[in-house]
């Protein structure tokens, strides 16, 4: 027997029936309420209790710090997969077998080139153009190449060419914009690489000279893609549902999550870390003065990189990044001394009450910077890697709210404004 929830409105008793997911969450329904009740609607500013959907994507269980993609651990899949294994599972549902990932590779390797005509777009911008704004505008811009795309009836096959085409090509989009701020030549990808070794090689070869693809690189970004490639109805996922629920255009809507990723509360965290650290370091490195900063509610200092929406224990991938830190660096014999501020930071801030009670951990965003800079990734490239790292989760997103044939999004609201009131002419006010 489900589940009823009963409330109680001027007098009278509503019933609202109870939905359980697989993993035994719990929600009321509350689709009919407005019409049963003759117009109550509920309101719940960042939605922090009102879920948007059902999904079979990604599981998290924010308490005991849980993250599956399609039930496979991301503990698994960060040790075991490639970028490529892992985008296949979130978006087809299953993990590839070895046919299906050929075909899967060979497709994305196939459309990593961009239409010449667009390098012409990354001329106009100035050298000091951030990456995400060129590159929230040359994605939503593929689709003025690609007009067929913007038929939203077409059939599976059309839509699996869209999908293959932005995850093959925003890794080049992404290294160009970075060759375009240093107005160095753009290099192109090259078929015989692999996802995560063409990206490094797009993004620091030159034209005199080859860049040598280093393992432990190209591992650590295989690594830090698959952590940040799905994680349910985030900020930046809402914003791709709602926008594709318009039935605009997949590139469109990608797009629109990318600029929601750019916000520092969100994907914009990962560079905002850094350049915290970096400027704790340049203040003497006093952790104790800035933690206290933190908990200042007269002082707009937040501890970047630290507290989430749903995890209130720990963020697993904070926790195998972490581990990645030490790892990397001392493969790549990298000394760096943000490494050591961020863990004084980390140790003070979990053992101060203001965090504790508030269950504010470090989250995905909290370590990944170091390991970017040990790669020698520019820190304004940061979310960008986060961009591509979350495509495949976008997509999945996306495909998932498309075949349910979901209702474009339309929240409502309560009105706090004037009554009616009547004009008055300008000589009267
Ligand atoms: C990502 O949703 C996702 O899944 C996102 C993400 C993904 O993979 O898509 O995981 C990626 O966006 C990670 C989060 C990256 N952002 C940051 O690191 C920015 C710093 N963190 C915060 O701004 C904040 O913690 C949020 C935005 C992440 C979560 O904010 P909430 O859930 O709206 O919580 P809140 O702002 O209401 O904070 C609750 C309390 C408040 O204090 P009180 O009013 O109760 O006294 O905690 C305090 C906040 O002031 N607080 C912090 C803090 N984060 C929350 N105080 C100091 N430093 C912080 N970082």
């Amino acid at each position: 027997m489900s589940e009823i929830a009963k409330i109680e409105l001027g007098g009278t008793s509503y019933e609202l029936p109870v939905i359980e997911g697989t993993e035994n969450e719990k929600g009321i329904d509350i689709s009919k309420l407005r019409g049963a009740t003759g117009g109550y609607i509920t309101i719940d500013p960042g939605f922090k209790n009102t879920g948007s959907t059902k999904s079979a994507i990604t599981y998290l269980d924010g308490e005991n710090g849980i993250l599956r993609y399609r039930g496979y651990p991301i503990e698994q899949l960060a040790e075991k997969a490639t970028f490529l294994e892992v985008s296949y599972l979130l978006i087809y549902g299953d993990l590839p077998n070895s046919e299906e990932l050929t075909s899967f590779t060979e497709s994305i390797t196939n459309h990593t080139l961009v239409h010449e005509d667009m390098k012409q777009f990354f001329e106009a911008y100035p050298p000091k153009a951030h990456p995400m704004g060129v590159l929230a505008s040359m994605v939503c811009s593929l689709s003025t190449f690609y007009p067929e795309s913007l038929d939203h009836d077409r059939g599976t096959e059309a839509k699996d060419l869209t999908i293959h085409r932005l995850i093959a090509k925003l890794p080049t989009l992404a290294a160009w914009s970075y060759k375009n701020a240093m107005r160095h030549p753009f290099m192109y990808p090259k078929n015989n690489l692999d996802y995560c070794e063409n990206f490094l090689h797009m993004m620091f070869a030159m034209p005199t000279s080859e860049y040598q693809i280093d393992p432990v690189v190209v591992s650590a970004l295989n690594t830090l893609l698959i952590l940040h490639a799905d994680h349910e109805q985030n900020c930046s996922t809402s914003t791709v549902r709602i926008v594709g629920s318009s039935h605009a255009n997949l590139y469109a809507s990608i797009s629109a999550g990318i600029s929601a990723l750019w916000g520092p509360l969100h994907g914009g965290a990962n560079q905002a870390v850094i350049e915290m650290l970096e400027q704790i370091a340049n203040d003497g490195g006093d952790v104790d003065k800035w933690v206290a900063k933190a908990k200042d509610k007269s002082d707009s200092f937040r501890l970047m990189g630290f507290g989430h929406r749903v995890y209130k224990n720990f963020d697993p991938r904070a926790t195998i990044i972490k581990k990645a830190c030490d790892d990397v660096l001392e493969k790549l014999g990298v000394d760096d001394p943000m490494l050591e501020i961020a863990k004084k930071l980390e140790k003070v801030a979990l053992e101060d009450e203001y965090f504790k009670e508030r269950n504010l951990y470090p989250n995905v965003d909290f370590y990944s910077g170091i390991i970017y800079k040990a790669i020698n990734i520019p820190t304004e490239m940061f979310t960008v890697m986060f961009a591509i790292g979350r495509l495949p989760g976008w997509i999945a997103q996306w495909k998932e709210m498309i075949e349910n044939n979901e209702p474009i999004g339309r929240p409502r609201q309560i009105y706090t404004g004037e009554n009616e009131r009547g004009y008055v002419s300008v000589e009267k006010r």
